[in-house]
């Protein structure tokens, strides 16, 4: 008989007694005695811990049991988990503001999120040796870093980025090369020559000998060298263009842009407001990939003056003004009433999503395929939504010059997969599933036969 290997952490279950002290190279995670909980299960899985030594079967005493919780805090945290803890919650301070983050970090589930996230990755004492110096050689390049990090990890998450732990670890040290540009240089409050200028840009090359010195994986390279490279090959160290992007590299350089604009940095000139920051990135959709800085709107709930946007109570309205200090609530006009108003303190209604901005509308003829992307994304909120009568009015937009079987190739089979994979990721009920397949069935009644 094949024996089960119950030294996967998916056989854990609730009650048991951790068996082994669990480390993470060095660091004590989690010590032999633990009682398994959902939070043990929570965080084993975050640390990335998939594997234990095999389990001892013996039933804890319960009053052991009982004095084991009541060390848990002890035994969780050793110096090394607290001080970056510790500077988890430094770096906050320094960098979240609601004027540049919206509303997002108020809720205590994406900030634990993040939090261990960023535990595990300084885990790797490689990668909190780095950052640690390059907090040391330029305190505004490490809060940056952090900066980063966190708006890049969320938006990974709502982008669908597949491996959001390695980009998350990339967008912490993406800027690293900079411990090899010269401190003063750094910390330049004016404008800088020509040869400063280039020594600077010289940090993305350098960024690759600090990953090879430091024997980090090469799944960083890409993220470090090209992160200042653009869409329309504007970019550096090597003029690539957009086919040579990949999604990851495209977020990065939306928010590391976001960032840059908008965080104040010791000794310069004022920043950006983060109204004026999302303006530029729109404005420039030949460098930006536009899809990500729609989702950088979405994600901070800061929307432009004059962008339409859909409400919570279905209406869609113009965003007529926003007050830069509070600009998660702009005053709304309606389309269809006229009616004008300050979107609810008490959040009684709500802005759902992005629909245009007049500068994206008035798309220009080498970014059709971000215009399609777009029309798909409106496409495919509304359908999933339920509202296929809406979803149909983006029909057209999304299948406009393609011939029929290409329809139901590009169109129809991307649908039944999409829904499929929200299915697996457990966004929709086998249920749920099988109304959006119903849907199809209506859509290919409609327009293919
Ligand atoms: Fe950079
Ligand atoms: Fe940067």
């Amino acid at each position: 008989m094949v024996q089960e290997d119950l030294s996967f952490i998916s056989h854990l279950k609730k009650g048991e007694v951790i068996a082994s002290d669990i480390y993470f190279n060095k660091t004590l995670l989690v010590k032999a005695g633990t009682v398994v909980n959902n939070e043990l299960l929570k965080n084993l899985e975050n640390w990335g811990v998939t594997k234990l030594q095999p389990k001892k079967q013996f039933p804890p005493k319960k009053n052991k049991i009982e004095n084991l919780v009541k060390q848990k805090e002890k035994i969780f945290y050793s110096k090394e988990l607290f001080d970056i803890k510790v500077l988890f919650y430094e770096s906050l301070q320094y960098v979240v503001s609601e004027a540049r983050y919206g509303l997002v970090l108020n809720s205590d589930v994406e900030l634990s999120w993040l939090e261990n996230l960023f535990i595990s990755s300084l885990l790797d004492s490689r990668i909190s040796t780095l950052l640690f110096s390059l907090k040391k050689q330029d305190p505004y390049s490490y809060f940056h870093s952090f900066d980063v990090f966190l708006l890049g990890s969320l938006l990974a998450r709502e982008s669908g980025i597949k491996d959001i732990r390695s980009f998350a670890i990339g967008c912490l040290i993406y800027d690293i090369g900079k411990l090899k540009i010269n401190r003063k240089l750094l910390q330049k409050d004016d404008t800088l020559s020509k040869t400063e200028y280039e020594e600077m840009q010289k940090h993305t090359v350098y960024g690759i000998n600090v990953l090879i010195e430091n024997d980090l994986p090469l799944i960083y390279r890409d993220l470090i060298k090209s992160h200042h490279e653009r869409l329309d090959g504007s970019g550096y160290p090597e003029g690539l263009t957009s086919e040579f992007l990949s999604e990851e590299i495209r977020l990065l350089a939306v928010v590391d842009t976001y960032s840059a604009l908008t965080l104040q940095r010791p000794y310069r000139k004022n920043p950006f407001s983060s109204i004026k920051a999302i303006e530029l990135l729109l404005s420039k959709e030949n460098k930006y990939d536009i899809k990500y800085v729609i989702s950088l709107m979405e994600l901070i709930k800061i929307y432009p003056k004059d962008c339409i946007v859909k409400l919570s109570n279905g209406k869609r309205a113009r965003i007529k003004s926003v007050n830069e200090n509070q600009p998660y609530f702009p005053i709304l006009e309606e389309l269809d009433t006229a009616k004008v108003y300050e979107l609810p303190l008490n959040f009684s209604i709500t802005i759902v999503r992005f629909i245009e901005w007049e500068n994206i509308v008035d798309v220009k003829p080498d970014s059709e395929i971000n215009k399609k992307e777009i029309y798909w994304n409106y496409f495919f909120n509304e359908f999933i939504n339920g509202d296929l009568e809406e979803a149909m009015n983006y029909f057209p937009m999304v299948t406009e010059g393609m011939a029929s079987n290409n329809i139901f190739i590009d169109v129809i089979i991307r649908l039944i997969k999409e829904v499929e994979t929200k299915r697996i990721d457990g966004q929709l009920s086998i249920g749920e599933e099988h109304d959006a397949l119903l849907k199809i069935k209506e859509i290919i009644s409609l327009t293919l036969v």
